[in-house]
């Protein structure tokens, strides 16, 4: 049988959902991540459980998942004559990299490691209809497209985190979230183990880890900066046994996946220092964590506490065969050690300057010790503080600084910045989503992410091993949310760390995520679907304001309302920018033929004096908070009460800011009204004051109260007194940023973030 290529190497970004050529319909198939090449050709494989599969031991680990997934009785023979063979290729110049290749009766799989087979399987898995994972597909034969994909990673460091210590999901919950990351062809699992409130890892040596650092008397209700605080009075814990760990240390290996366990010092170690008061530096019994936050009890730098975590790591390093041991580092109070005798001491001893020194000389001594049982740390940011332990690789998450910083210094990094790698953020402005941390991270920006900081070289670029999602699990109780948080964002992810930059495109990609979302259902995997969301942009042009609607899947037709009345299929379809001239309630949601598909998109424009005039700022928002510009401070739309990384707030990272708006004439202001996201847990604090210069030369200026609300309103120019009947055309306003925070908040001693939305001009 011989097969004709179809002579069109397919460029991925063009790709339809069909394509139709005179002579054959192909089948174009919907990989994530995207292959970094793929040629489509005539005919097809035909494939199902009898199919002979042809493997070595070099590819044991991907020939039995393959049997595994196509539910093969490894006693019986094959009898067919098509084959799925395995070869060994070491022309591959990546490691992970592999070459799958569909004719009509033959699949070819080569690679030079069992883990870039695992790859071509996992592809090839998706090439297969979803009701092949579970086994429930008819035993008629299924047919797979001819074609040829040669593949390979761009980052080696492709992971995904889960916090178990705030919540603790169950060790089969574990194996899902591992089957996902292979899945997705990721290769790391960052298991973080052990926090304020709750220690999750068996250590024989120190049986109150199980008995007292594994469970909280309680947890706190709803947002941490709902107050007063609330709690459930319900106990709360439980820990992994060491067999329980054995067996999923095992079954992440049989998918490629390594597992990099974190156990957290000097900081985080409240549930630690609950069963063991003696580690910490005042002796006192503290009790485990039950609200969320950064707590002063941390780890004592006197022998006795590292005499104990030399133990833990002797009993960790031999579960986990990891190349690396995650050892924290990041939110590590100094309140304690500054009064400490003995941490005093050591500072002295070891003619440390101060506290930061001590932080380093701490992480240096357990690099130290780990390096000496052959394996290598990683370490949140906060480890370049004081110094840099010298084979240390930085997990960067204050942003990229710490990145910058460590690349520079010729040290690894993973990318891992909040900005873009927190899915613990809310992933959708709708008010109906679940609680969450705070922040905003739609599918979108993880996809924009690109792991090399622009600040680097060539050179130092090849510091940065890779990039990793995190979840956190203040805000996560469930397994169910956990994935809900997950997915789609991993999906993005996924692409981030594996594909090229020249074959990533957004709107190709939520359309190969509708796709794989039927996968999903089939894996039983609960997955957030915004697909069928709709984005609203106030626009100006020429004087006029009009309001533009665009979904996020292109091909969907959009019905609106602007009197405030519900959307249905009466309404308007949308064509084009609606006008806007006053103050208007816009509804509109995405419809098939029959029904509404996603949920409905609300706005409302509260239209003033200022809405699509000019404006300028002496500073650029942080890179990480642009929302949509400077016009966004007057576009009539108000930033979210909840998720100040939306596209209306900007954020500046510890700058006084000059806004001037230009109103095009003079005309009589009544009112100025500032809003400013007030969130201290996050380190965004109101600022310190504004003011606001108008044309005669006159002035009025607000200072901030010290209020926790978490929106704070600054209300300018009022009808009261003087300023009645106020002419002006511009308005420049001095905003001054609150300063460093405090010690005893979060994020003590750092700079602290301005986030303004919107300026009401009336
Ligand atoms: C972190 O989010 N504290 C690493
Ligand atoms: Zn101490």
């Amino acid at each position: 049988m011989s097969f004709k290529k179809i002579a069109v190497l397919f460029v991925f970004i063009s790709f339809l959902s069909s394509c139709k050529t005179e002579e054959y319909v192909t089948e174009i198939p919907q990989i994530i991540p995207i292959p970094s090449s793929l040629v489509v050709n005539q005919g097809f494989f035909l494939i199902d459980k009898t199919i002979n599969i042809t493997y070595d031991e070099t590819f044991a680990i991907s020939g039995d998942f393959l049997r595994k997934f196509l539910k093969q009785d490894t006693n019986i023979e094959s009898t067919s004559s098509s084959t799925i063979q395995f070869i060994f290729d070491d022309t591959i110049e990546n490691d992970e990299g592999y070459q799958l290749e569909i004719q009509p009766f033959k699949i070819i799989i080569s690679a030079k490691t069992d883990r870039g087979a695992f790859y071509a399987v996992q592809t090839l898995r998706q090439l297969l209809p979803p009701e092949f994972e579970t086994g429930s597909f008819s035993e008629e034969k299924q047919r797979i497209q001819c074609m040829t994909i040669t593949d390979a990673p761009q980052f080696k460091y492709r992971g995904m985190h889960l916090d178990v210590s705030r919540h603790m999901f169950s060790a089969d919950f574990i194996k899902k979230y591992i089957d996902a990351l292979a899945m997705l062809k990721m290769n790391t699992f960052h298991w973080h183990l052990t926090e304020d409130q709750g220690w999750r890892i068996e250590i024989k040596k120190y049986p109150k880890l199980q008995e007292i650092a594994a469970y909280r008397n309680e947890t706190l209700i709803g947002h941490y900066s709902d107050q007063p605080h609330q709690f459930d009075g319900e106990q709360y814990g439980g820990f992994y046994t060491q067999e329980e760990v054995k067996d999923i240390v095992a079954y992440a290996q049989s998918r490629h996946i390594t597992i990099i366990p974190e156990i957290e010092m000097p900081g985080h170690a409240q549930a630690a220092i609950a069963a063991y008061p003696n580690l910490g530096c005042t002796g006192e019994q503290v009790n485990v964590a039950t609200k969320w936050g950064v707590f002063e009890h941390i780890y004592c730098s006197k022998d006795e506490t590292f005499d104990f975590l030399e133990d833990v790591l002797d009993e960790v390093t031999s579960l986990f065969p990891s190349e690396y041991i995650h050892i924290g580092g990041d939110e590590a109070p100094k309140t304690n050690w500054k009064t400490c005798e003995q941490c005093q001491n050591r500072i002295k001893t070891e003619g440390l300057k101060d506290e930061h020194e001590l932080q380093n000389y701490f992480i240096t001594r357990i690099e130290k010790y780990l390096n000496s049982k052959g394996k290598q740390i990683i370490g949140w940011d906060e480890i370049l503080e004081g110094g840099l332990a010298p084979n240390a690789t930085v997990m960067s998450w204050r942003g990229t600084n710490g990145a910058v910083a460590a690349a520079k210094q010729k040290h690894n990094v993973i990318m891992t910045p909040t900005s873009h790698c927190y899915f613990d953020y809310y992933q959708s402005t709708n008010p109906d989503e679940p609680l969450a941390f705070g922040g905003f991270l739609p599918l979108e920006k993880v996809y924009s992410f690109n792991p090399i900081p622009e600040e680097l070289s060539t050179e130092e670029s090849k510091y940065i091993l890779g990039a990793q999602g995190n979840i956190w699990t203040e805000y996560i109780p469930t397994e169910d949310q956990v994935e809900y948080m997950a997915f789609p964002r991993i999906l993005a992810m996924s692409e981030v760390v594996w594909s090229k930059n020249e074959n990533k495109d957004y709107s190709n990609f939520v359309k190969r995520v509708e796709h794989f979302n039927k996968r999903l259902d089939v894996l039983d995997i609960n997955y957030a679907n915004h697909l069928y969301e709709i984005e609203g942009e106030l626009i100006s042009e020429e004087n006029k304001n009009y309001y533009k609607l665009s979904t996020t899947l292109e091909d969907k037709t959009i019905y609106y309302t602007l009197d405030g009345s519900p959307v249905n299929l009466f309404s308007h379809v949308y064509t084009e920018p609606i006008p806007i001239t006053e103050s208007t309630k816009i509804k509109a949601a995405v419809f098939n033929t029959e029904k509404r598909l996603g949920n409905v998109f609300s706005e409302t424009i509260n239209y003033h004096k200022a809405v699509g005039k000019k404006i300028t700022i002496n500073k650029t928002p942080h890179k990480s908070y642009t929302g949509s510009g400077p016009e966004g401070l007057i576009n009539g739309i108000s930033g979210s009460d909840s998720r100040y990384g939306d596209k209306e707030w900007l954020g500046f990272w510890g700058e006084d800011i000059e806004i001037v708006i230009d109103l095009g004439e003079e005309i009589e202001i009544n009112s100025i009204e500032t809003r400013f996201y007030n969130g201290k847990g996050q380190w965004i604090y109101a600022p310190k004051n504004i003011i606001a210069y108008y044309d005669d030369g006159s002035s009025s200026k607000i200072n901030f109260s010290t209020s926790d609300d978490i929106i704070i309103k600054a209300s300018l120019v009022t009808h009261t007194g003087l300023r009645e009947g106020l002419k002006t055309r511009y308005i420049k306003l001095k905003v001054e940023n609150y300063g460093t925070i405090p010690d005893g908040k979060q994020g003590a001693g750092q700079k602290a973030w301005t986030f303004i939305d919107e300026i009401i001009i009336n």
